[in-house]
């Protein structure tokens, strides 16, 4: 009986750690990533080319952001960078963190996010600690 009840609560953390909303992505987080942040190239100025492991899709001519299936291309890759529920273990929300707040010591793109107060760096992690 105890066993039982022990793997239905595997299960049930198995497929919390992957409730990630697309929604939320799509119209929260995605738009991040194309805009004018005071200071800062655009997120997708360079992630639509270079060779890390956050590559989005290249925007179609004349387009203004991505289409849907694009957007869960975008959804796809941007998932494998964070832990759904931890924003603090999640290579998206710290690899462009300044290092004085918490972030890496060297991102290609530099500090794109002073501190976790940041409005745009708190809309990811609300969104990564919603995924839980
Ligand atoms: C000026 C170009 C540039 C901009 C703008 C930029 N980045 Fe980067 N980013 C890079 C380069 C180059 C790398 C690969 C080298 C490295 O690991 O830092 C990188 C790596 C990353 C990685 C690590 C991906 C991996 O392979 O694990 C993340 C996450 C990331 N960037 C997030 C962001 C976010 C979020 C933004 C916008 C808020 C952003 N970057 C803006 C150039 C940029």
């Amino acid at each position: 009986m105890k066993r039982v009840f022990l793997a239905a609560v595997a299960i049930a953390a198995i497929s919390s750690a992957q409730s990630l909303s697309f929604e939320i992505y799509r119209s929260r987080v995605e738009p991040i990533f194309l805009k004018h942040r005071p200071n800062h190239a655009r997120c997708a100025a360079c992630h639509t080319a270079s060779a890390s492991n956050f590559k989005l899709e290249p925007l179609v001519p004349g387009a203004d952001t991505w289409t849907e299936a694009q957007s869960r291309k975008n959804f796809d890759v941007v998932s494998r960078l964070v832990i759904a529920g931890d924003p603090s273990k999640s290579r998206l929300l710290i690899h462009p963190l300044a290092p004085e707040a918490g972030g890496d010591d060297f991102h290609g793109g530099g500090h794109q996010f002073d501190s976790k107060d940041d409005p745009d760096w708190k809309t990811i992690a609300d969104w990564v600690r919603s995924g839980k």
